[in-house]
């Protein structure tokens, strides 16, 4: 499926994106191995996340629902899966695969997981290392591709692990994996990511300890069930912050957004650039924050992207790009390589499509240069990546002519209704 973005438009409204991605699969995960009854509400009914839910349904769990954003999980206990009839296919889903992995790795049977066509091409090294380190007998393709085997042959044994790379999945694979081993688990990461899992485990009533850049688990413990009402997903929103920004005539409010700290690096990075961004209603929901976020059209100027908001903003890229494409003047991103092992290879495709609309992009090792300026239409490819899609769409309020996306039905991974919200809003855009 390709979408048609046509040029011009303002947006104006007030808005509800989906579920965060992040927080909907950590929900059915601790909810799934919790004792008692979990109910979510505000659940992403994505195919990332439903991935998750399927793959707890195959490993024995009763789940009712995802209905209007409502689901209801009996959990089993830390120990009460059973092994799946076969493979886990977990679609386009990096974190499923990621953070399963530190879960299946305290299971007493073994399981192979798989994923599509992108998620086959992503590096597992970065979580089979640990999984290894821990006793955990843990198969890869060649070069660390999926298909993941994960065979726990004895107990597991805790370890302090220094992360190579902020990733936050990672650090999850590994705290998760630790509440089945025996003694303390702590990891130590380079920089802050998000940490949606140790929020949501201490509010699960396990404790997670918090030293600066280290976070310890204790194994042994327990899950108690809890209510999670899961904020609108910054990510998502994000494609709004952007379009609201670049689109002259534009005020537009977004509600029950969550705004944790390690998340909102889109909302520091456009702020940098100028734009008219501010916070209301800040509240607390369930442990994380959350705020409505009113956003008017700014003349947005070129910045260096400042490093420590990269693992801050790191799916944002992609539409952050797109407000360099309509600032005044240099856009500079460095430290941000892990951008090529997204979905996509999110630097090489962003600057190809910025290329044919006729912006100056260039790619470097690690980031992009990106000249600000008028550009025109063409046909770009997303290289079936959500993220890649949804930017070019948000890039034809300032073009010229129309956008074709080719390849845009990954959108529905994190955002099923975007076609729909977006042509609300102002958007002129069609599926065809
Ligand atoms: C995620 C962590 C990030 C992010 C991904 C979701 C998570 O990945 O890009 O979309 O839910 O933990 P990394 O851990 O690879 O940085």
């Amino acid at each position: 499926m390709d979408f048609l973005a046509k040029p011009g438009g303002s947006l104006s409204g007030t808005l509800r994106v989906p579920g965060d991605k992040s927080i909907s699969h950590r929900s059915i995960m601790l909810g799934a191995l919790a004792e008692g009854t979990t109910r979510v509400e505000g659940f992403l009914e994505g195919e990332d996340a439903l991935a998750t839910l399927n793959a707890f349904r195959a490993m024995g769990v009763s789940i009712q629902g995802p209905e209007q954003g409502c689901v209801t999980i009996e959990g089993v206990g830390l120990h009460g899966l059973k092994p799946p009839a076969g493979e886990l296919y977990v679609g386009n889903s990096g974190t499923s695969m990621r953070l399963l992995a530190g879960l299946l790795a305290g299971q007493d049977f073994s399981v192979t997981m798989t994923g599509d066509a992108s998620l086959s091409q992503r590096p597992m090294e970065r979580v089979a290392k640990p999984l290894r380190l821990m006793g955990v007998e843990v198969q890869t393709e060649a070069g660390g591709r999926p298909p993941l085997t994960i065979k726990n042959n004895a107990g597991l044994k805790a370890i302090d692990y220094v992360l190579p790379m902020a990733s936050a999945q990672v650090k999850s694979c590994v705290l998760l994996a630790g509440l089945y081993a025996e003694g303390k688990t702590s990891v130590t990461e380079p920089a802050p990511t998000r940490d949606h899992t140790e929020r949501m485990l201490n509010g699960f009533g396990y404790a997670v300890t918090v030293q600066g850049a280290t976070a310890s688990v204790e194994g042994g413990g327990k899950l108690t069930a809890m209510a999670i009402d899961v904020p609108a997903d910054i990510s998502s929103a994000a494609f709004f912050m952007v379009a609201a920004s670049i689109a002259p005539g534009s005020d537009i409010t977004l509600i029950h957004v969550g705004i944790n700290p390690t998340r909102i690096g889109v909302i520091n990075i456009l702020k940098l650039m100028g734009a008219d961004i501010s916070l209301l209603n800040e509240r607390d929901i369930g442990g994380e924050p959350v705020a409505d976020i009113r956003v008017r059209s700014a003349d947005l100027k070129g910045i260096h992207i400042p490093e420590q908001q990269v693992p801050l903003a790191i799916d944002e890229f992609p539409v952050l790009f797109i407000a360099a494409a309509c600032a005044e003047g240099k856009t500079v991103l460095t430290g941000a390589e892990e951008l090529r092992v997204k979905e996509s290879d999110r630097i090489q495709a962003m600057a190809d499509g910025l290329n044919t609309l006729g912006v100056n992009a260039e790619a470097t090792a690690d980031g992009i240069v990106i000249e600000g300026g008028d550009y025109g239409g063409g046909t770009v490819n997303s290289h079936h990546d959500h993220r890649i899609a949804m930017a070019f769409a948000v890039a034809a309020l300032r073009a010229s002519a129309p956008i074709t996306i080719e390849g845009c039905d990954n959108v529905a991974t994190s955002f099923p209704n975007f076609v729909e919200l977006a042509s609300t809003a102002g958007l002129q855009l069609e599926q065809c």
